[in-house]
């Protein structure tokens, strides 16, 4: 591994804590505006005035890797890394990704998650569902001592107990004042294998988990990330801190439960 773990001090997690509650707020502005009819960019738009204007902080995906926007829209078949479009409109039964990065006081916090337009299929409400539940089995392994492959093994156990697939090409990652730092963190794996989770190791738990086969495609934009059976996907994530006996949630929305 060419880099190295940047392990957090109490005042690292003092701010990252903050950076984490802010991106919280940013999904509780979005929630009544994501419906049908609105467009992808219209929530980028919303979203990139909020945190620079309200929150007086940066969107720290804009600009990252030369990615103009400020958020992440992957809707239906699409895996993760989905540009906003202002010709894409939101309709109803569509499910979609939100994920927002966002930057205050030299830290970074990561967060995604789903919303369901209007009316959904049975089948694409259980996905929804049963991603967030396996996002919070890896969350629930967090831990000093574990393992990452106990993270990505309570993942995937759990999306194939459910008859679902996990996407392999993307991952979880260290995060702090980079948005990308060591470890990645895979969503599959062997228990009591790889790298031993310590106090202070913040990272994030971000599942990518497909109703089909694990098989993804990148599209011609460079970014945006398909299922190659064009089933539905869905993801969800938090940035999560390990602490002295268990994790902490740096990103937990309001009236989010720890589960
Ligand atoms: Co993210
Ligand atoms: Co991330």
């Amino acid at each position: 591994m060419d880099k190295q773990v940047v392990l957090k001090s109490s005042d690292d997690l003092q701010l990252m804590r903050e950076s984490g509650r802010l991106l919280a707020s940013v999904f509780d502005y979005l929630d009544p505006l994501i419906t049908a009819g609105i467009s992808t960019m219209e929530i980028n738009d919303l979203a990139d005035s909020f945190i620079i204007h309200t929150l007086n902080a940066r969107p720290a995906s804009k600009g990252q890797y030369d990615f103009p926007y400020s958020l992440n829209t992957s809707v239906n078949e699409v895996v993760c890394h989905g540009m906003p479009s202002a010709t894409h409109f939101l309709k109803s039964g569509d499910i979609i990704n939100v994920d927002i990065t966002l930057e205050k006081n030299g830290f970074i916090a990561d967060s995604s998650k789903m919303y369901m337009i209007g009316e959904v299929t049975p089948l694409a409400q259980r996905l929804v569902e049963k991603t967030y539940a396996a996002m919070w089995q890896g969350i629930r392994a967090v831990k000093p001592g574990a393992t990452l492959g106990d993270i990505g093994f309570a993942i995937q156990q759990y999306a194939r107990a459910n008859g679902y697939s996990v996407v392999r090409e993307y991952c979880g990652h260290g995060i702090g004042r980079e948005m990308h730092e060591a470890p990645q963190i895979l969503h599959h794996g062997q228990p009591n294998s790889g790298m031993v989770l310590r106090e202070g190791m913040t990272f994030t738990i971000e599942p990518m988990i497909n109703q089909g086969e694990a098989k993804v495609k990148l599209k011609r934009d460079g970014w945006t990330v398909v299922t190659r059976d064009k089933k539905l996907s869905a993801q969800w994530e938090h940035t999560i801190a390990v602490t002295a006996d268990g994790f902490e949630v740096l990103t937990l929305r309001d009236g989010e439960i720890v589960q």
